[in-house]
């Protein structure tokens, strides 16, 4: 599903940090509370040291999600990753793949809209925000990584905002993501810098209360 319009100022769970155990209880509760875009991590131990979610997982979660009328993001951390879109493209209404990850990133966000996913773009904190912009006719939003992929719980880097606005410049009209590090104290800055898609795992599922942690965040996220 390709939804139109893009929705904007939003929070999306990354599932990563669920309690797996409870899994459909902690995603009911987080639908409950208004969120609408949730976040599968998907690491292949080549392009990033850590391995977690497969396509199993995604159409599990998707179920739920999408009768609530939900949209399930797909974060593909993976290297040569062509035949994990066609794998994920059936859950999945986004997906976005790594710039460093593969030569021909433009054939692979092609193959994206193909599947009639939103196509994404991420970006390793080292890459240049400058490298999307080629890219902009085939893309719908670009992923900036506030931390190096692999590991939910890393610190926010701080150059992370200057980062956005530069890419809010040169792409005025693209949805900006930011993944990693993003919480309550760090939200603001890329919110300001012109972000639209704010994705946190552990400030949403490591807080005491998972429901009251997003809705902060989502307050937090929606312009004044
Ligand atoms: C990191 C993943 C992130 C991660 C974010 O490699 O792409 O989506 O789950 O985790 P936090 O919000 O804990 O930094
Ligand atoms: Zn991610």
């Amino acid at each position: 599903m390709n939804p139109e319009p893009i929705p904007r100022a939003e929070v999306l769970p990354s599932v990563m940090s669920a309690d797996f155990l409870r899994l459909g209880d902690q995603v009911a509760g987080l639908l409950k509370a208004g969120a609408r875009i949730f976040h599968v991590d998907v690491m292949d131990a080549h392009f990033v040291p850590n391995l977690t979610l497969g396509p199993g997982f995604a159409e599990a979660l998707a179920a739920p999600v999408h009768a609530a009328g939900g949209l399930i993001d797909v974060h593909l951390m993976v290297e040569r990753p062509g035949p994990m879109v066609d794998a994920f493209a059936g859950a999945a209404d986004a997906i976005s793949i790594h710039i460093e990850a593969d030569p021909h990133p433009a054939r692979l966000l092609e193959q994206i809209r193909e599947h009639g996913c939103l196509a994404g773009l991420s970006l390793n904190p080292g890459t240049p925000v400058v490298a999307a912009a080629p890219l902009g006719a085939g893309l719908d939003y670009v992923n900036l990584m506030a931390v190096s992929p692999g590991y939910a719980g890393q610190s926010f880097r701080t150059e992370t905002p200057g980062r956005v606005a530069e890419l809010r410049t040169l792409m005025p009209d693209v949805v900006i993501q930011v993944d990693g590090g993003v919480d309550i104290a760090t939200l603001p800055g890329v919110r300001d810098a012109g972000a639209d898609w704010f994705v946190s795992a552990s400030a949403i599922f490591r807080a005491p209360d998972p429901c009251a942690a997003y809705d902060a965040l989502r307050s937090a996220a929606v312009r004044a």
